[in-house]
């Protein structure tokens, strides 16, 4: 950076792209963002922060590696002080004109939650204020609700990708906290789960919030369970794969409704057809990652980059335990969850 680029004033940058950790909560350490969120214009100016301004040096070089001549790391005591103090004046004012951030969430163990190492993604729009939610956790509903709450915004949908087995969900208890809002908060799921909720998907449908402004593709994906839906934000070219689609792997298939041939199937024609950079939000990873793109699992998902029938065969020899919490899970999941 230039010490004319140093002295840059805010007055120049208002209106511009200001990225901040809060937007992309999800971005791990190395940096990465998803280039297909952000202007094509690489003169636009973009400002990055995060509390300490050391993810936002390495997302700064990221965005400079990518092309973008502009780029400012306005993060906290690494980042760039005038910015920074700039910034923190005159927050209020500053526009994000990007379509709002995803806040990505997990369920850890006991006792702080519900030990399903399931991910919940938070969607914001800064305009509207809305929030919606996709897969919550009933243990995890007071976290959720703060994190709606300091992003200054109000849940009005709480979307499941299927009947979880694991945990039940958060969408009940949701609605029953805040059943008094003056836009009461509707639960979804896939009308083919057979589950109730206030809204019952099709495939192909749309789901519409922030005044209309920002909406998810219903894509049917059954194979996992019969009922599996992923949700695809064409605004961020990111899908919500629930567990028809994890990191490096896939939803078992030996219960509720489970096919291997048809979960393959699903995944071969609906999402890897999408295009590789498309970014993937599955409900669940074990080991710490936290999203992946499509062209990845294409190109290395060492259960679906098998031929169908080796991958039938695989699924089959799993000899997976019983699901620890089925039984109470499935029953409450089928009516969206428990409800104060
Ligand atoms: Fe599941």
């Amino acid at each position: 950076m230039s010490d004319k680029d140093t002295d840059l004033g805010l007055d120049d940058v208002i209106g511009e792209v200001v990225m901040s950790e809060s937007m992309f909560p999800a971005v791990p350490l190395d940096g990465v963002v998803p280039l297909s969120a952000l202007p094509a214009d690489k003169e636009t100016v973009l400002i990055v922060y995060c509390r300490s301004g050391r993810r936002a040096g390495a997302t700064a070089a990221h965005l400079l590696e990518a092309g973008y001549s502009h780029v400012y790391n306005a993060g906290g005591p690494a980042g760039d002080a005038h910015l920074w103090q700039a910034l923190a004046k005159r927050q209020g004012e500053v526009i994000i004109p990007m379509p709002g951030g995803v806040l990505q969430l997990f369920d850890e163990d006991a006792p702080s939650g519900g030990g399903s190492s399931t991910l919940t993604y938070i969607l914001t729009d800064l305009e509207s204020k809305e929030a919606i939610i996709i897969d919550p956790v009933l243990e995890q509903v007071e976290r959720d609700l703060a994190a709606i709450q300091q992003a200054g915004c109000t849940l009005v949908l709480a979307l499941n990708t299927h009947a979880h087995a694991d945990h039940i969900t958060g969408s009940g208890l949701l609605k029953a906290k805040l059943g008094n809002d003056k836009i009461p908060v509707r639960s979804a799921i896939s009308r083919a789960s057979g589950a109730s909720a206030d809204i019952l998907l099709e495939d192909g449908e749309e789901v519409t919030w922030a005044n209309g402004k920002r909406r998810l593709r219903v894509i049917a994906t059954p194979g996992h369970t019969a009922g599996c839906v992923c949700y695809y934000d064409p605004t961020m070219q990111v899908v919500f794969t629930g567990d028809v689609l994890l990191i490096g792997g896939c939803g078992r298939t030996d219960f509720q409704g489970g096919s291997s041939e048809t979960l393959y199937e699903s995944v071969h024609t609906r999402l890897f057809t999408m295009p590789d950079t498309t970014l993937v939000y599955p409900a669940h990873d074990y080991k710490g990652r936290r999203y992946s793109t499509i062209g990845a699992e294409k190109a290395t998902n060492p259960r679906l980059t098998k031929t169908k029938s080796e991958f039938v065969e695989l699924m089959a020899g799993l000899n997976l335990p019983y699901p620890k919490k089925i039984d109470a899970a499935v029953p409450a999941n089928m009516r969206c969850g428990v409800q104060d």
